[in-house]
Order: C-alpha cells, then sequence, then structure tokens
C-alpha cells in the first residue's frame, strides 16, 4: 500500500548555501554587507529606494552563476514520487528550488525573479534590474518594487500553510537558524497537530529542541539520505 502521509517541508537560505548563495546569519551573511534595516523593511524603501533595489538587483543577477545543489534535486525528486500530499514552502527568494524542479512549492518571502506593483498588488516575473518608479504593466503606475516580503509585512499564502501544517503526519525543516517567525513557529504548530517533526541543518538552530529529532550535517548530503528513506516503500 503507498504511503500517504503528508509532508511539509520548510527550507531556508542553509539549503542554498552549497551552491554558494550567501545565507543571512552566518560569518559573511548577507546582512553583514547591509544592516537589515537599511534594505528589508518598508522605511527603508520609503527612505533610500535607489539602495533596496540596488541590493536585489545585484542578488537577483547573481542567481545566474549558481546552480541547484544535491539537496534541491532530492527534493525535487520527493516532489516528483511522493504519493501524498507534499508541501515545499521556502523563506529563501531565489529560484534554485524551482530549477531543480519542484513544483508543490511556495515562497513565503517572496521571489527575487518577481516584481510587485505597490499600488495594483499585482505580481509580474521580472529577470533584469528593476528601477525605482518603474511603471506597472497592469495599472500604469510607477510603483514597482522587489517582490520581498520585508520586515512587518505579511509573508505570503498563510492559509494555506496553516492548513498543511494542520494535515501534515510529517514536517521537516531544511537549512534554516529558526530565527524569523512566523516560519520558526511552523514546527509547534506541526507537533500540536500531532506531525513527527525532522530537522536537517547544519548546526542546532534556535528552534532544535522543538524537533523530535535533529540531524546536523550539509543539507547536500542529509537531504538526499533522508530522501532516499523516505522514498522506500512508498
Ligand atoms: N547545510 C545545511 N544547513 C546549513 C548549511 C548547509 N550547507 N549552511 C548553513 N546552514 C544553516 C545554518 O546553520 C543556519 O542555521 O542554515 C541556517 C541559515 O540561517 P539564516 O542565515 O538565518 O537563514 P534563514 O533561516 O533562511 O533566515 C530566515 O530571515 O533574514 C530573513 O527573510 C530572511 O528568509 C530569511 C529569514
Amino acid at each position: 500500500m503507498p504511503d500517504r502521509r503528508n509532508i511539509v517541508i520548510l527550507t531556508g537560505a542553509g539549503i542554498s548555501a552549497e551552491s554558494g548563495v550567501a545565507t543571512f546569519r552566518g560569518p559573511g551573511g548577507l546582512w553583514e554587507g547591509h544592516r537589515v534595516e537599511d534594505v528589508c523593511t518598508p522605511q527603508a524603501l520609503a527612505r533610500d529606494s535607489e539602495l533596496v533595489h540596488r541590493f536585489y538587483d545585484e542578488r537577483r543577477a547573481k542567481l545566474a552563476s549558481v546552480e541547484p545543489n544535491a539537496a534541491h534535486r532530492a527534493l525535487a525528486a520527493l516532489d516528483a514520487k511522493w504519493p501524498g500530499e507534499l508541501l515545499l514552502v521556502t523563506q529563501n527568494v531565489d529560484d534554485l528550488h524551482e530549477r531543480a524542479g519542484s513544483a508543490r512549492l511556495l515562497h513565503m518571502h517572496g521571489e527575487l525573479k518577481s516584481a510587485l506593483c505597490a499600488a495594483c498588488g499585482i505580481r509580474i516575473g521580472w529577470e533584469d534590474a528593476l528601477p525605482p518608479e518603474t511603471e506597472c504593466s497592469n495599472c500604469g503606475t510607477p510603483a514597482l518594487r522587489p517582490d520581498i516580503v520585508f520586515f512587518g509585512e505579511m509573508p505570503y499564502q498563510m492559509e494555506r500553510i496553516e492548513h498543511a501544517l494542520a494535515q501534515a503526519h510529517l514536517f521537516v525543516s531544511i537549512g534554516t537558524s529558526g530565527a524569523v517567525y512566523p516560519a520558526a513557529g511552523f514546527v509547534q504548530t506541526a507537533r500540536y497537530h500531532g506531525a513527527a517533526t525532522l530537522e536537517l541543518n547544519l548546526d542546532p538552530s534556535e528552534g532544535s529542541l522543538w524537533f523530535g529529532e535533529s540531524r546536523m550535517g550539509p543539507a547536500g548530503v542529509l537531504v538526499p539520505a533522508w530522501v532516499e528513506e523516505v522514498l522506500v516503500g512508498a
């Protein structure tokens, strides 16, 4: 009988680290180049839109020089083969999960390859630099901004995430420090609803104590091994 358990997976910057994408809180992390307040808040955008747009333009341009790693590819294989419900929730704004082939995926903190109109709310695929005051093709207002959920703003698709966590049999967290809510609270929600919980991370995180099991090591090693385990008998 194929395994029809429902799985929710949360990924953070650590899953992209081995692809060469900087994490946020590690040594030399992205924020160390900038104070969060200078590049990832609505106030920062209002105060210095040139700096904020330039910061995300640089990160968008860098995507051309990185590739999905074994961890992204393993999750894509799981997505293709898992017979039960599966939802991959990423905090990452890179496009490496998509490029690896994951389909049942959502970006709760937005995406570098998307622009958001601050006037009409439409989200538009975006590949190149996005200067401030770029005109929205939908409403004509010069109000396109990086489609990134700033601190203090509501993450995307929270109802869908909460519903998936309530139905989950297994919650797996990969490559995140557990420093930022609401993502950091997903493990507690999953446990409350009776799910088993597993953490795959390089170092102990702020949420490690909440996980039924924590495995420490690089995602490129731990994730393929875990996916192989799960797919046996699926
Ligand atoms: N394999 C597995 N885990 C790794 C690896 C690796 N190769 N390298 C680093 N890690 C782990 C670190 O131990 C750390 O716990 O990934 C985590 C990265 O933590 P952060 O840099 O805080 O990134 P993240 O948890 O995704 O941040 C959450 O904060 O700044 C905001 O919106 C931003 O989405 C981001 C959110």
